[in-house]
């Protein structure tokens, strides 16, 4: 038995799938997918073979080919891990269909009621299977190294439509009166965390030759203003990576419940609506969102232990597609806002020093659980150290022979180690990668990112506390990332008179940009100034986005009164919230 990953019961001593036809039926009444799974092999095969699960009901398995039955196993429930299907093969097998259906509360799916979206007439589904919820979905060897490339036929309800993480091939009337069939193909191998599925009363706009974007019909025209500028994008992208391989970079827009501020899903990139801030601000998660098209989709992190070759590469990547698009100090920007992030995340893991190592050790952890900016911060500096210890035009090289070298591969950190030894012998020894990679904390040659633009905003923010406010004139110049820092270093119990004079000089509690609008909250409910209540209410009700939720029903715990509001707020939002969401917030108030 040769298990490569904590989280899986994938054994690859045993046969390996190689590819997926998928049939499924979306019921919206029952809240379930049911259809068949069919995984296919290259040749025959014979023996054991384990898939993973999660709250599926296995109703039947079958040899593709002849239809005879299969005997199979499901384990007792593992935590974190879910359930073993165990398969028993007959000799020469091509192909093994499985008949089930999903569980109503499956952990990769969020089933949203019509009120929960824009439209308030149709209801609506999405998936996140990163890190191990495909499982939830398709009975399959969840693990990144046994990658796939596959098909699928959808079916839904008239009037609704589908979207995956394939390429769409064609839709027909489906086989009941009422229905519509929708047929995809993803040609290409990709790990099952990146397999995708959406269904609702979707519409969508042309933004370029190879990119179009989904929403709901009331949100498209915001949608289509805010990412306009895709196709620039994608090129410089090219620029710096490679030829863009995936064919066509679409996105979806998804409702507010979404619990990420965006999903790498190839072809298909799923978004938050919070990104619609009218002024093109947020852009930058759609650079990080489609620099995975090179780190991570292409080259892929073996388990969600090597997670840091994922995040930390493409914080990296999509610093650098902000530069060449916007310019050095748009890219320093992002550099700053997110030390910040890394400052927070090493204290919340304070008494968990292990998850601060990039490469981490994940046996009994739940990747959820595991989340952090560390990966991502911690990571990105890392690969600007290798970047700056070698000279961009060298690694600019790298970069290039790492991606050719390991294209639709999914590795280990070890292995990306062995790859720069060889290439360029004792980069790692002059980066002291060891202690980067297995020690915790931030080592102290992580490069720092100062401009003297930035300094004068965190100056800024961090003056107001012996008295001295910037002009009106000042403030009102920034763009919105400036804004955001000197928020950021604002000290975070602020009085009355002083949270009046910020409202009525910047109106932030109307404001649409997320970013901006959330550290006014948490800076405004966490100094108990009930103005800002009713916007909180609408912010927490609606908004899954862990970035978001974490922190402002952390802030509400400074004061009786907000504690009570976030009580409140949680009791009657967390029935539409996703698990995930409701695990984060229940954690917080439980620490109040
Ligand atoms: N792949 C991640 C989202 C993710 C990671 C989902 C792990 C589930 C488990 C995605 O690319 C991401 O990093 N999103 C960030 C964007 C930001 C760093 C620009 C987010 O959602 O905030
Ligand atoms: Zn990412």
């Amino acid at each position: 038995m040769t298990r490569i990953d904590p989280h899986s019961y994938f054994d690859d001593a045993q046969p390996r799938t190689t590819s997926w036809h998928l049939r499924l039926n979306v019921d919206f009444d029952r809240q379930v997918l049911d259809g068949e799974a069919t995984l296919l092999f290259p040749k025959g095969v014979q023996g054991t073979l384990d898939l993973d699960t999660r709250g599926l009901t296995i109703h039947r398995c079958f040899v593709t080919a002849t239809n005879g039955d299969i005997p199979w196993e499901l384990a007792p429930e593992e935590a974190i891990l879910g359930r073993r299907l165990r398969l028993e093969l007959p000799e020469r097998c091509m192909g093994v269909t499985i008949a089930y259906e999903t569980a109503p509360d499956a952990s990769g799916l969020q089933w949203l009621a019509p009120e929960q979206t824009a439209g308030k007439t149709h209801p609506f589904l999405f998936s996140q299977c990163q890190a191990i919820h495909a499982r939830s979905l398709v009975p399959c060897q969840d693990c990144a190294v046994a990658r796939v490339p596959y098909s699928a036929e959808i079916l839904v309800p008239e009037g609704m439509t589908a979207v995956m993480s394939a390429g769409s091939k064609r839709d027909e009337e489906g086989p009941i009166p009422g229905t519509r069939l929708f047929h995809f193909d993803m040609p290409q191998r990709i790990p099952t965390y990146l397999f995708a599925l959406a269904v609702g009363h979707l519409a969508s706009a042309e933004l370029g030759p190879r990119a179009r974007v989904w929403a709901e019909p009331e949100v498209l025209p915001r949608a289509a203003w805010e990412f306009e500028g895709v196709e620039a994008m994608i090129q410089k992208a090219e620029g710096l990576f490679g030829p863009y391989d995936w064919d066509r970079f679409d996105m979806l827009v998804l409702p507010p419940s979404f619990t990420y501020g965006g999903m790498e899903n190839p072809r298909m990139t799923f978004l938050t609506p919070t990104l619609l801030a009218g002024d093109r601000s947020l852009v930058d998660v759609v650079a990080h969102e489609l620099a995975h098209s090179w780190t991570g989709n292409l080259v892929t992190n073996a388990t969600a232990e090597h997670f840091w070759l994922n995040e930390g590469f493409t914080v990296w990547a999509e610093r650098k597609i902000k530069a060449a698009l916007f310019g050095e100090d748009n890219a320093l920007m992002g550099w700053a806002i997110g030390q910040r992030e890394l400052e927070q995340a090493m204290a919340r893991f304070q008494d968990q020093p292990d998850l601060t190592k990039l490469r981490t050790h994940l046996e009994g952890i739940d990747p959820d659980d595991a989340f952090s900016s560390i990966p991502y911060e911690k990571g990105a500096r890392l690969v600007a150290l290798m970047e700056q210890t070698l000279g961009e035009a060298a690694f600019d090289g790298f970069v290039k022979a790492y991606m050719k070298k390991f294209r639709f591969k999914s590795i280990t950190t070890e292995q990306f180690c062995a790859f720069v030894e060889e290439t360029h012998p004792g980069l790692l020894a002059r980066v002291d990668i060891d202690t980067w990679l297995h020690q915790p904390g931030l080592p102290a040659t992580a490069p720092v990112f100062r401009s003297p633009k930035l300094e004068a905003l965190i100056a800024a923010g961090e003056a107001w506390a012996s008295g001295k406010r910037p002009s009106e004139a000042e403030l009102k110049a920034w763009v919105p990332s400036e804004l955001l820092i000197f928020l950021q270093h604002l000290p975070r119990q602020l009085s009355r008179e002083d949270l009046t004079w910020l409202e009525a000089t910047l109106q932030l509690t109307a404001r649409g940009n997320h970013e901006i609008l959330v550290e006014w909250l948490v800076i405004a409910g966490g100094s108990d100034f009930e103005p800002v209540f009713p916007r909180i209410r609408e912010v927490l009700g609606s908004v899954g986005r862990m970035k978001y939720v974490r922190p402002l029903y952390a802030a509400l715990g400074h004061h009786e009164r907000t504690r009570a509001l976030a009580r409140e707020i949680f009791k009657s939002a967390s029935r539409t919230y996703h698990g995930l969401t409701c695990r984060v917030a229940e954690g917080v108030i439980a620490a109040y």
